[in-house]
């Protein structure tokens, strides 16, 4: 699970069917560590209730910029300065033109006028309001001034039309805000190419080779290193995960596909990553119909799949690290693998150990160098991806 203890977080809800998904994000926030403080405009309050986030956040919640029982007039500078990104979800299309304009009319453009913190709007709204030029314009002025504009998605809306206005996922959400903290971390500016899931090799038009990489580890790594500011490109096998914001991701099916992109992008990148489980081997010849069941066996003739890692060769400035995924032998097989791909770190993972390997949500490795063996206890896939980033963000600094 990311981690996000003690960012200073503020979230604006605004007036929108969608403030009710607010809550949600609200909730997973404070349980990522989040300190969060929310800002609600009185137009929010018709849809949700102050007490809803602080009951989560465990912190008050503003609404009344004049209200002076409270210390919110005095607040929003003070909760400007510490932001270190202001979150606006949903994002109705007054409060755009609010921020857009500078008017300091209500707690959330109040405080997007006095921080210097870079703000996120996540739209929300009908397809009608949403495509008008007057929030179009809006939104270009807010992305010209360097603001990020996550969404709207496609879809049925409260008001039952379908168009652009529905609020972006709350894990999409969550996912931007992961970035933009991210931006000048150890691997900014650095390129980093990770591979995840499994090849599918055909053997006619319904059947193929496979086997069960959920692609979890691989996309884990992806979003660890996109939080820590890298640039990064996943090249994927078949997986039921979701794109992960900010991530460039290039979808595969076969070894050659997955070799072709791996190839392509490592011509500039500072490291690559590959967990994905790559078939060795794609019967000799694809059958063009349905084979059908006719005979007692069936026999096929395999081919060696390319060996990515061993093709991409040493490249100057180019960070190496595999996966070794093995049933016995663990150790011994991940040097070898080490050696003869010419890597810099291989992550040994015995897929047959419990909450290990394939599927799981947790993986327990051991990271192997030419010098050393770090034995890394049962975790998360996420925090087995930020010690391998660790290890990668030291290596490309080298
Ligand atoms: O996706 P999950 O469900 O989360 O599961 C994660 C995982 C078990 C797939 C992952 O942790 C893992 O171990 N990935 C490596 C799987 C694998 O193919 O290992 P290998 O020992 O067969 O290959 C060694 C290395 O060579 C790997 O980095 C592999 O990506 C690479 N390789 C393999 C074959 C090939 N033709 N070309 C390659 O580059």
């Amino acid at each position: 699970m990311y981690n996000l203890t003690d960012r200073q977080i503020v979230l604006g809800v605004s007036g929108s069917i969608a403030a009710y998904k607010a809550a949600d994000l609200a909730s997973k926030l404070t349980q990522a560590g989040v300190r969060l403080d929310v800002l609600l405009t009185p137009a929010a309050v018709e849809f949700v209730t102050p007490l809803t986030f602080q009951s989560l956040s465990g912190r008050p919640a503003y609404v009344d910029m004049f209200d002076t029982s409270s210390a919110a007039a005095e607040l929003h500078i003070e909760l400007a300065r510490r932001a270190e990104a202001l979150l606006i979800a949903p994002a109705s299309a007054t409060t755009i033109a609010r921020v857009a304009l500078g008017l300091a009319e209500d707690m959330i453009s109040l405080t997007a006028l006095a921080t210097r913190a870079p703000i996120i709007v996540c739209p929300a709204m009908d397809p009608q309001m949403f495509e008008h030029e007057a929030t179009q314009g809006h939104l270009e002025t807010l992305r010209g001034r360097g603001a990020h504009v996550v969404g709207p998605e496609v879809g049925r809306l409260a008001s039952g039309h379908t168009g652009p206005g529905r609020m972006s996922e709350v894990d999409t959400i969550i996912g931007a805000l992961r970035y933009v903290l991210g931006r000048g971390g150890d691997l900014g500016g650095k390129k980093v190419v990770v591979s995840a899931g499994g090849t599918q090799e055909p053997i006619d038009p319904v059947r193929y080779f496979g086997n069960y990489s959920s692609g979890k580890m691989g996309y884990a790594l992806a979003e660890a290193a996109r939080d820590r500011g890298a640039d990064v490109v996943l090249v994927s096998g078949p997986a039921a995960l979701p794109h992960p914001y900010a991530v460039r991701l290039l979808s595969v099916r076969r070894a050659a596909e997955m070799r072709d992109a791996v190839l392509d992008e490592c011509a500039a990148a500072d490291a690559v990553i590959m967990a994905a489980a790559v078939a060795d081997y794609q019967p000799a010849e694809a059958v063009g119909q349905k084979i059908k069941r006719r005979r007692e066996g069936l026999s096929l003739s395999l081919v060696r799949t390319p060996d990515i890692l061993a093709e991409l060769g040493q490249r100057e400035g180019l960070v190496k690290v595999g996966f070794a995924a093995e049933s016995e032998e663990l150790l011994a097989n991940a040097r070898r693998k080490l050696e003869e791909k010419g890597l810099d770190l291989i992550v040994a993972n015995d897929v047959t150990a419990e909450g290990c390997g394939f599927g799981s949500d947790t993986n327990k490795v051991i990271l192997l160098d030419g010098q050393s063996e770090e034995e890394l206890p049962l975790l998360d896939k996420y925090e087995v991806a930020a010690r391998v980033l660790d290890r990668v963000a030291a290596l490309v600094r080298r």
